[in-house]
């Protein structure tokens, strides 16, 4: 089981850019994160390598995962992709590389880009690998190609109204971890009422039992936010130890409500 390869709090990254961008990987560095998670469709792995110089911290100190993006799976461009990546992050390596979104087997045969990943793993340009909105077919799949334990995560949407049990399910039984993007339902569980008579109860805010609850069913979680206050409170839910009570609740939270749901995605379990 993969659950001590990846940090189980990361730092989600989509539209931290320039400077503002810069300051709020900072300040998460400040705090203890030490897990960021980029993708080349977001512009911020510039970002990411600027916070890893200016922060001091050594290489082998900051967790860093990149996504590689469905324009970029064809073989012609999948290794130049990461390569580039590299450069732009200015590091030798990524801890952690993704297929960002699996796509049609017609514009990219499914093999090539997933042996193309574990390629990617054989030349040291990523510690670890693993794939995003994957639904448990293509994990199957993946897993026939590469073999048991190569993928260590799916990474996808994830928060208490969304919980996805099925992929959950199939995770567990297959040893997967997954990461949970979007745990704080974009900023909407704040308003929980739910959630809130928890965090009442433990000192915390709503957010982080949100978190609380996401890494208690074993996943790993990447909130975003660029305020201070709000990333120390995120980092908060790390202490925070829920009862069998507070998770029962939380799990009548579930309305399968997805938030990320481009035309490109897969047909869904959950
Ligand atoms: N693999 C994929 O396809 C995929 C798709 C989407 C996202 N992701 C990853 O997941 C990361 C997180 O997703 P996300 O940023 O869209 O959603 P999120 O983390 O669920 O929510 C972020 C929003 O919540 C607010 N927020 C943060 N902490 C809060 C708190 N303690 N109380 C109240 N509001 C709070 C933030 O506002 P403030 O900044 O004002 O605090 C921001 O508007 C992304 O950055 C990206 O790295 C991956």
């Amino acid at each position: 089981m993969s659950a001590s390869i990846i940090p189980p709090i990361g730092l989600g990254t989509y539209g931290r850019l320039g400077d503002e961008g810069l300051a709020a990987l900072l300040s998460a560095i400040e705090i203890g994160y030490r897990h960021l998670d980029t993708a080349q469709s977001y512009g911020t792995e510039i970002t990411v390598g600027r916070a890893l110089k200016t922060s001091g911290l050594g290489r082998d100190e900051l967790f860093v995962t990149t996504k590689v993006a469905d324009t970029n799976l064809a073989l012609s461009s999948f290794m130049p992709s990461v390569e580039k990546s590299l450069e732009i992050l200015d590091i030798d390596y990524v801890d952690l590389l993704l297929i960002h979104w699996p796509t049609r087997e017609e514009i990219v045969p499914f093999e090539d880009y997933i042996k193309a990943l574990g390629e990617a793993k054989a030349r040291g340009f990523a510690r670890y690998i693993g794939v995003s909105n994957f639904p448990i077919m293509l994990l199957e799949h993946a897993e026939t190609i590469l073999g048991k334990g190569e993928i260590v995560t799916n990474q996808i949407e994830i928060h208490p109204y969304l919980q996805s049990p099925r992929v959950r399910d199939y995770a567990r039984r297959a040893g997967l971890q997954l990461t949970a993007y979007m745990p704080l339902a974009k900023g909407a569980v704040a308003n929980d009422t739910v959630l809130a008579a928890i965090a009442e109860k433990h000192g915390v805010t709503t957010a982080a039992i949100s978190l609380a609850f996401l890494m208690e069913e074993g996943h790993v979680v990447i909130p975003s936010s660029a305020n201070m206050q709000r990333l120390k409170d995120n980092w908060a839910a790390s202490t925070v130890r829920l009862d069998a009570e507070d998770m029962e609740a939380i799990r009548g939270l579930d309305r399968a409500n997805r938030m990320i749901n481009p035309e490109k995605s897969p047909t869904w379990d959950d």
